[in-house]
């Protein structure tokens, strides 16, 4: 069973500043919510009640969202305004919220290294929630967890993409295991290939369900592309032992962590909910 979700939240987001200055890039809003508040609901949609949050220097807006705030609760309490508090204050009620701080931001796999003494030993969910998704039934997370409960191992979602955009992802080359053509082992993987060296055009998505054996691997990882410590390799040493299945999940995703992925979702959130 999954009962914890890891949110690596301390990058710098640096394609936002000066937004980003002082605003951690996770509590950017699409309409009036925060993007984590977004990853958080679809956690608690697949049953996951222990979001665990990676912060770093900058980012304490993020505890503050996901605690109560008496003089605002005082406030409204019993004005028409109170309406506005109470999906929040659901969401405070219904989960448990632990933090751990990067130190130095070396990369989304030290990231989720710096997550271990919030995890301990057993498999959980990871969003990155700069990837906002809206899926008709069940969220990706609780997609993949089904996926894991019936390979049990690492589970990464998959979008394909266009070919040209192969230098932006975690590229992935792996076998189909499944008639539904969605579901493949995977066989290798490459941090942001150039299109010519991309195997496919099947890029990993901020979903994963990882199993605890990625700690150690993480441990022994060293830095690649960029000077950071990647996922994508330590997940590749998990692959090699067949250890990785990549699923195609059911659903739209937006990369809010790019100014032109940021847009598209506000105006199709907008729309969605009679805005605009
Ligand atoms: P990005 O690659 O989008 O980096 O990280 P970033 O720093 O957030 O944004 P830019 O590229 O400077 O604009 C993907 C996810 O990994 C987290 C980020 O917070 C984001 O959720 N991350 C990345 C960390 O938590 N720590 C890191 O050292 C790097």
């Amino acid at each position: 069973m999954i009962k914890k979700c890891l949110f690596p939240a301390a990058g710098y987001g640096t394609r936002f500043l000066p937004a980003t200055k002082a605003v951690p890039k996770e509590m950017l809003p699409i309409l009036t919510k925060p993007l984590l508040q977004y990853g958080v609901e679809e956690a608690l949609s697949a049953g996951i009640t222990n979001m665990a949050i990676v912060t770093g220097r900058g980012k304490r807006a993020i505890e503050d969202h996901f605690d109560n705030s008496f003089e605002l609760d005082m406030q409204l309490s019993g004005t028409s305004k109170e309406f506005h508090l109470k999906e929040i204050k659901e969401i405070i009620k219904n989960s448990t919220f632990t933090y751990v701080r990067q130190k130095q931001m070396l990369g989304l796999g030290h990231a989720i290294l710096t997550g271990e003494p919030l995890i301990e030993n057993e498999p959980f969910a990871v969003i990155l929630a700069d990837d906002l998704c809206d899926c008709d039934e069940s969220g990706i997370i609780s997609q993949l967890i089904k996926i894991y409960n019936k390979y049990k191992c690492s589970v990464v979602a998959i979008e394909e993409v266009p070919m040209y955009q192969t230098s932006k992802y975690g590229i992935i080359a792996g076998k189909l295991v499944d008639e539904t053509r969605d579901t493949y082992r995977v066989t290798n993987m490459i941090e942001k290939p150039e299109p010519k060296d991309a195997p496919t055009n099947m890029a990993i998505i901020g979903r994963y369900i990882l199993t605890p054996d990625i700690f150690d691997i993480l441990r022994n990882t060293k830095p690649s592309k960029g000077g950071e410590i990647q996922i994508t390799d330590a997940l590749l040493t998990q692959a090699k032992q067949g250890k990785v299945i990549a699923y195609k999940f059911k659903g739209k995703r937006f990369d809010c962590g790019s100014i032109k992925g940021y847009i598209e979702a506000t105006n199709y959130f907008a729309k969605h909910q009679g805005i605009v």
